[in-house]
């Protein structure tokens, strides 16, 4: 196995929901995701921030078997935003410190928690209550909270979903500058085909072959 690989995925299958005999996602890239809902596109964010195993198969995460690394560690490498994003009771900034609470990472001032979310197109007082937030304020909330953490990658389910299309190439864009100077990874699931055409360095598509073969052929005689 080659050292540029940051995930590869051997003959893993989770259900009937999803079957993947080989696929390989290289460190240091911008990876975009994407196939129709029930696809399984949240079900392989999942599996590669080890908050569900596969059935059989193994994943393997910088040449080490997934399984044998330590969750919470792994969790704090690889984190996630899941597509319903998790906003906590209380402010902005509570809310922007959670992160690097729960992480154990170094604490920021509040001009470089403005600034982040400043960049994710936000301009809101630090105090505001979260919970008053529209549904695409608090996804950039959530996106500001985790580049705010230093990690290896970083994974995205629909992070953008809930913002017009001008919003989301710039949040976008700025969140990928950031990757890029930490030297760190993008997996991101979307399904603009606008996003994937302007950022994806490498793409995964589940509904195409040999994915949607694979679970086809799985499911076959019902269920
Ligand atoms: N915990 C679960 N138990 C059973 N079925 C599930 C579970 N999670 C997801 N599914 C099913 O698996 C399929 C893929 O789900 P998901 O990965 O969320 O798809 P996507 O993100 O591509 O829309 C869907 O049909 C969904 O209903
Ligand atoms: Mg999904």
């Amino acid at each position: 196995m080659t050292t540029d690989l940051l995930f590869a995925i051997r003959e893993v299958r989770v259900n009937n929901i999803l079957n993947v005999d080989h696929l390989d996602i290289r460190k240091g890239k911008v990876t975009c995701i994407t196939g129709e809902s029930g696809a399984g596109k949240s079900t392989l964010m999942k599996l590669l921030n080890k908050m569900i195993s596969p059935d059989s198969g193994e994943i393997f995460y910088k040449g080490d078997p997934l399984k044998n690394i330590d969750t919470v560690q792994h969790r704090r490498n690889a984190v996630m935003l899941s597509q319903v994003p998790l906003i906590f009771p209380g402010t902005i900034k509570d809310n922007l410190i959670m992160g690097y609470m729960l992480n154990g990472s170094k604490p920021h001032g509040d001009g470089l928690l403005k600034q982040a979310i400043h960049n994710m197109q936000m301009t809101k007082a630090l105090d505001q209550d979260a919970g008053t937030l529209s549904g695409g304020e608090k996804q950039r909330l959530a996106m500001a909270r985790i580049l705010l953490l230093p990690a290896d990658v970083y994974l995205l389910d629909e992070p953008t979903a809930a913002l017009d299309e001008d919003t989301e190439m710039v949040v976008l864009s700025h969140f990928i500058e950031e990757i890029k100077k930490k030297h760190a990874s993008l997996i991101m699931i979307t399904h603009s085909r606008k996003v994937n055409e302007q950022y994806a360095e490498e793409r995964i598509d589940l509904s195409q072959p040999p994915f949607r073969e694979e679970v086809k052929k799985n499911t076959k005689g019902g269920l």
